[in-house]
Order: C-alpha cells, then sequence, then structure tokens
C-alpha cells in the first residue's frame, strides 16, 4: 500500500522585506544576499500574525477540499512555539472547526521536527489505513538586527494532508539518520531570538546530512543515481548548493545543480521558513516541474542542534492534478513590502508578552491574532 502525501497548501505573512532594501542601508553589496546566500527577500509577520495563523490559513485552503471527519490527528511541528504548554495545533480545532475526536500534538526539533510529523504519519495510516492526518509545518525566523542571521529571517507555514493512496508523493520505507549534540543554533526559553555559531551550523548541517546519506546507503540498496531530484532544508538557497557539492565530493558522484534548480524559487523569496523549508522546497518542485511523474525524490531534513534525517519518496503519475501554484503566486504577492524603517520597527515592536494586549487588525488572512487576555492568546476568523 502507498503512503505519502495526498496534497498541500502553503502559507506567508503580510509583509515582506526586500533584501536589496537591507542591502542598502547596511552598506552590503545586494549582490552578496542574491548569490553569496542566494535570497532575494523575506517574510515578515504583522503584529495580528503568527505560527497558528498561517497554520490556519494554509490548513483552511487545503481541507476545503477534502472530508474533514476523516481526519484523526494533527502534528503541528515548529521552533516558533507561541506557548511552552499547549500544542498550537489544539487552536487550529477551533479555528477550523475540526471534530474533537481528533488527537493534536507539537514536535519540536528545530527545523527537522516537520519530518518527524510526516514520519509518524506515514506510519499511523500504515495501521488504520482509511484514516487522514493533518501535518502542520510553521515558523517565524526571527533573528536578532544587526547579525549575520538577520538577512535570512523569514516565515511561512506548510500544511500537509497524509493519507493511503496519495496524489502527491508515495513515502518509501527506510530512513537514513543522524543525531549528534551540537549548539550550532539553539533558542533558550528566555530569549526571542536564536543564538547561532554561523560557521559550526554550516559545518554541522553538511556532516549531518552527509551522514544521514551514509546511513540510507547502508540500509537500503539504493545509489546516489537512483534519486532524480534532491530537496533540502534550504536556510538559505545556497546552503542547498553548497551541500549538493558537499555530497558530490563525499560519494564521488558528479551531482549538477539542476538537481535542486527548481526547488529554489519558494524559498529565495520567503527567507528561512524553519520547519516548513523542506516542504517548501517540495512545493517549488512539484509546481516548476511538468515531468516528475514516476521521479523519485531525496529529501534532506535538518535541524540545528542537530538532527539529520534522509529518506525518499516517489511522485504519483496525476500529481499535476493536484497542484495550485497560483494559490503560492498569490500568497507571495499580496505581500505588502516595509521600508526600512517600518521593519526595524516592527521589528523591535515584537510582543513577548502574556500581559494583555489589543492588536491592530493589519493582516487580510482569514485567521488573526486578536490580543492577549488573562495570559491566554485570542485568535479569531474575518
Ligand atoms: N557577491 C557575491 N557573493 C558574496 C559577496 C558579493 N559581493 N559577498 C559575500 N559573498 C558570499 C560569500 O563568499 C559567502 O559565500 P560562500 O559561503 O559560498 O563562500 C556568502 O556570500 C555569505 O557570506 P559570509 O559567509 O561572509 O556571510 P556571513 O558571515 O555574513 O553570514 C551565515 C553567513 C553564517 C550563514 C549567516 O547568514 C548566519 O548566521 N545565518 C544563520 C545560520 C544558518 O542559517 N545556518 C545554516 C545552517 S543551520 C540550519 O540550517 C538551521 C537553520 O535553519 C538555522
Amino acid at each position: 500500500m502507498k503512503i505519502g502525501i495526498h496534497d498541500l497548501e502553503v502559507a506567508t505573512t503580510h509583509y515582506v522585506l526586500d533584501l536589496d532594501t537591507l542591502a542598502e542601508r547596511h552598506g552590503i553589496d545586494p549582490k552578496k544576499f542574491s548569490i553569496g546566500l542566494g535570497q532575494d527577500a523575506f517574510s515578515m509577520p504583522a503584529p495580528d500574525e503568527d505560527i497558528v495563523t498561517m497554520a490556519a490559513e494554509a490548513a483552511d485552503t487545503l481541507l476545503a477540499r477534502h472530508d474533514v471527519s476523516k481526519i484523526r490527528q494533527v502534528l503541528f511541528a515548529t521552533e516558533s512555539s507561541v506557548d511552552q504548554s499547549k500544542a498550537a495545533g489544539v487552536y487550529l480545532h477551533e479555528l477550523l472547526g475540526l471534530p474533537a475526536n481528533v488527537r493534536s500534538v507539537e514536535l519540536k526539533q528545530a527545523c527537522y521536527s516537520g519530518t518527524a510529523a510526516l514520519q509518524m504519519a506515514v506510519n499511523a495510516i500504515a495501521r488504520t489505513p482509511e484514516e487522514q492526518i493533518l501535518v502542520i509545518t510553521s515558523d517565524v525566523a526571527r533573528y536578532a538586527l544587526d547579525t549575520g542571521g538577520e538577512p535570512t529571517q523569514g516565515a511561512g507555514a506548510v500544511a500537509m494532508l497524509v493519507t493511503a493512496n496519495p496524489n502527491l508523493v508515495e513515502i518509501e520505507p527506510g530512513s537514513g539518520f543522524h543525531t549528534s549534540d551540537v549548539n550550532d543554533f539553539w533558542r533558550p526559553n528566555d530569549s526571542t531570538t536564536p543564538y547561532v555559531d554561523g560557521q559550526l551550523s554550516l559545518d554541522a548541517y553538511l556532516t549531518a546530512t552527509t551522514a544521514a546519506w551514509d546511513d540510507l546507503a547502508a540500509r537500503r540498496d539504493l545509489s546516489i543515481d537512483d534519486v532524480d531530484k534532491f530537496l533540502h532544508h534550504q536556510p538559505f538557497t545556497k546552503m542547498a548548493r553548497k551541500q549538493l557539492a558537499a555530497l558530490a565530493e563525499h560519494t564521488g558522484h558528479e551531482l549538477s545543480d539542476e538537481l535542486i534548480e527548481e526547488s529554489m524559487s519558494y524559498n529565495r523569496a520567503l527567507g528561512n521558513t524553519y520547519t516548513a523549508s523542506l516542504y517548501f522546497a517540495l512545493t517549488a518542485q512539484l509546481h516548476n516541474n511538468a515531468d516528475l511523474a514516476g521521479k523519485r525524490l531525496g529529501f534532506f531534513s535538518y535541524g540545528s542542534g542537530a538532527v539529520a534525517e534522509f529518506f525518499t519518496g516517489v511522485v504519483q503519475e496525476n500529481y499535476r492534478d493536484h497542484i495550485y501554484p497560483e494559490h503560492v503566486a498569490k500568497q507571495l504577492g499580496n505581500r505588502v513590502e516595509l521600508t526600512y524603517d517600518e521593519y526595524r520597527t516592527l521589528h523591535s515592536d515584537f510582543a513577548a508578552t502574556s500581559e494583555t494586549y489589543t492588536t491592530q487588525p493589519t493582516t487580510h488572512a482569514p485567521f488573526r491574532l486578536s490580543g492577549v487576555t488573562e495570559f491566554q492568546r485570542r485568535y479569531e476568523a474575518q
């Protein structure tokens, strides 16, 4: 029985900052961002947006095409959680009108946990194939001002429906894993921005993903040539190029950038979306390539700290009948461009408080954070 990603939808934020604007005001050659990092812009939430509002929008669009009564679990992966205790997915139940007899849980391991959620969903469906699982990846990547990570900020969500006999991608059994205790990127409970050792993070990413490939190669009869396209976690899109070059050197196989080119268009425009980044790479590959039916995709998932997984999936025959590139174009095109000064103010005014406050209506998205009362987050549909 085939199990995998049956359908998916994405959402991002109200605002966008063009990286040329940042480069100009910081006295940096814009090519450092566009070529050196492979990034054009980043999404930024309005004060009435967060991981829940983006997730709810993506899931709402997705579920409008499906029978919600078949959903048995919501697995919400994020590393920019809004509460230390309550799972972000529980808010979705109310906003989306999901049945009460649905399990909901949140998963964390930096940018990796979306993959853990996807694999948990696939395993659960193997036991109860008539059921469906909603997997959410949603994150706001927010770095401190005037740091190396600042141009790699971003925000976005991908909602995926995992089922038997999927329309898009069958996830194949057998992954390669790698876990090692590395302090390359972490965010303590009392900090709204992460601490980053930039060079260590690049090295840790390459070491862990290569080791995950080795683990898979030792377990499955799979050569690198059996993979038709590679998808990566893309903290910035140049990272995918670096990984492919490292993999080519490690395996002694020539691996051309054509293997990843179509996977980068959305992440270039969104910035880092942490857990969602790999699945925006998948979305871009499916949207940009009309010739994927029957082809094998290789997924490199990485979360700092560090956990990596390499797994594969096969694109299904009629996948072009089940994709909606116009929805992504609308999400990207509808964003309101920030001036540099507006961006600085928005970044500095970020409310990390649980004291009572009300947000000004800004977003045009279907769901918004209206504020906090009595230490409780309040969401509303609009
Ligand atoms: N024209 C073209 N290219 C230029 C250029 C110019 N004028 N000026 C510089 N460049 C190139 C540099 O040569 C370099 O390319 P290579 O790496 O291929 O040599 C690239 O632009 C970046 O330049 P620097 O290395 O000087 O950039 P930096 O030191 O300012 O910061 C960074 C780079 C360390 C990645 C920083 O952006 C950062 O800390 N980012 C956050 C951490 C991160 O994303 N790490 C990735 C792995 S960890 C992960 O994946 C988890 C996660 O999501 C965070």
